[in-house]
């Protein structure tokens, strides 16, 4: 429906007034201010207790939205992972075979004490790894809370996930994870883990492992069984040792396809079960009956929700030409109104890269992009001083064989390229080598249905972007890896049908 302002505009010939907030206001800072409760130095969680690494060696975790150091975190090496892996065997012998309904209230503990720290959880994500405050408070906390609670309801009801057969937990299992949902990964990888029986050895990311030991905390308070959790902290050589341990019965890993295929390559010929979580590269499909100004939102969240730190992204604009103009004009506009900086300040709409090396990713794709031809637009905004930051970018006039096209630059930046036909956008949208999710923007039940099924993506959103719930499985195709995380898909990857 036009608005006022376009009828006006129509009548007397005058382009519509825009109302643009972006740097034209000063905003006063709205900084959360809730203790993070850091300590200076994290200890390696094995067996119930914190305790040094073995080689006495630790590394620093940074806050990237002004490069201070936050704490010193320890080194784990295949010694520590050993121990880990002794500890998680010798629980499993009683986690195992303990009722469902007594998992459960363990697991339920855990969802609860999450909730109760939640402010203080979601200050030190946001510190620790850059994400805007609004986003760990209202997103990555409550939801990693709320995949507590859902795979708590599951723990004494593990009859009925498998219709007509019996489920039993795997053993030990191995997980690797990211860095760009900490302690939210940390959830969907635990709360399935858990509900079945298993008993777990997991490593957070380097550059973000003070939630996941933070979360430590809250598996002690909880009086999980020692051993039941072990978390282990350090870089890809740990990381190595997780997934390689021999104890492990399964590992699952999200994180970049290329150290996906790594752990496959050395997991092949074992007897080791896998689910990887790989990297992206969506296709989000505007048509031209859908709703401009809802896309438009849809598309903003889709490629800067975390900074554009998302593997299911909608980091390729698809729109239909009819439309094409006046989307990217719509775009444009929003994109100025977008707020970047300091991440605990509410108002903040895109925070920090998580990393200098992230950082440095971006700016070498996004200058790929300029040198092969596309048209780069970014707003005037103004960055911090210090930290790490990348304006939002949109680049229009994009050919499937860019670079920023074809590879998953995880980060704020947008590719826009334009079809026909519905058959064209089909081809264009499939003709990449992921398949993790995709966007569908149109006024047509039967577009959207067809849509869902000729796209090869583990999930394909309708008039909307990333939404996520607990009892929804989550997982790709192709180099986005295989496996479900969620729902009772997300169960039966870490249950053995009996
Ligand atoms: P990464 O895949 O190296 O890191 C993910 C996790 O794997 C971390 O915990 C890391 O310590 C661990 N790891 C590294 N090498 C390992 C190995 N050989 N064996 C076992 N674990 C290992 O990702 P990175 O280097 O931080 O980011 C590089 C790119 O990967 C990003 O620019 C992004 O495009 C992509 N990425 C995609 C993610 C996704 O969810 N789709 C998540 C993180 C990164
Ligand atoms: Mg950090």
């Amino acid at each position: 429906m036009p608005t006022l302002t376009d009828k006006k505009s129509r009548r007397s010939g005058r382009p519509a007034a825009e109302l643009i907030f972006g740097d034209l206001w000063t905003f006063d800072p709205a900084p959360e201010t809730a203790d993070p409760k850091l300590k200076p130095r994290y200890d390696l969680f094995i067996g119930g207790k914190f305790v040094a690494p073995s080689s006495g060696k630790y590394f620093d975790s940074i806050n990237p939205a002004n490069e201070a150091k936050l704490a010193s975190i320890a080194h784990a090496n295949a010694a520590d992972v050993d121990a880990a892996y002794a500890a998680a065997a010798k629980a499993f012998a009683t986690w195992g075979k303990l009722p469902g309904k007594e998992r459960a209230k363990y697991i339920y503990r855990l969802a609860r004490l999450l909730q109760d720290r939640a402010r203080e959880f979601a200050v030190a994500e946001t510190m620790d790894g850059g994400k805007p405050i609004k986003e760990s408070r209202d997103f990555d906390v409550p939801m990693a809370a709320a995949h507590f609670f859902y795979h708590a309801g599951w723990a004494d009801k593990l009859d009925y996930v498998a219709p007509g057969r019996k489920v039993a937990p795997l053993g030990v299992v191995g997980q690797v994870i990211p860095w760009n949902f900490p302690l939210l990964m940390m959830a969907w990888k635990l709360a399935p883990a858990l509900a079945m029986g298993n008993c777990v050895v997991i490593k957070p990311a380097e550059t973000t492992s003070i939630t996941a030991l933070k979360f430590g905390e809250i598996i002690a308070d909880a009086g999980l069984p020692p051993g039941v959790v072990n978390i282990v902290s350090g870089f890809g050589d740990t990381g190595a040792a997780v997934m390689n341990h021999p104890t492990a019965v399964k590992v699952a890993f999200t994180g970049s396809t290329e150290v996906g295929k790594i752990i496959m390559r050395s997991l092949a010929g074992t007897d080791k079960k896998m689910t990887m979580e790989l990297g992206g590269k969506a296709a989000n499909i505007v048509f031209d009956d859908a709703p401009l100004d809802q896309a438009v939102e849809g598309i903003v969240n889709g490629i800067f929700f975390n900074q554009g730190h998302v593997c299911c992204a909608g980091s390729r604009l698809l729109v239909h030409e009819p439309v094409a103009d006046a989307v990217l004009a719509k775009l444009k506009t929003r994109i100025r109104t977008l707020r970047v900086g300091d991440p605990l300040d509410k108002n903040t709409d895109i925070g920090a890269i998580n990393s200098q090396e992230q950082l440095s990713k971006i700016t070498e794709l996004v200058a790929s992009g300029v040198k092969e031809g596309a048209d780069l637009f970014q707003p005037a905004c103004k960055l911090p001083g210090k930290g790490y930051y990348f304006k939002p970018s949109v680049f229009s006039n994009v050919t499937m064989s860019h670079r920023i096209a074809r590879e998953e630059i995880f980060g704020p930046v947008l590719s826009v390229l334009t079809f026909r036909t519905l058959d064209e956008a089909v081809e264009k949208a499939n003709n990449t080598a992921y398949g993790l999710s995709a966007g569908v923007w149109t006024d047509k039940g039967s577009r959207i249905l067809k849509l869902s099924t000729d796209l090869k993506a583990g999930v394909v959103w309708a008039n909307t972007y990333n939404k996520f719930d607990p009892t929804s499985p989550f997982g790709g195709y192709k180099e986005s890896g295989f496996g479900r995380e969620g729902g009772r898909q997300g169960l039966l990857d870490y249950a053995k049908l009996i």
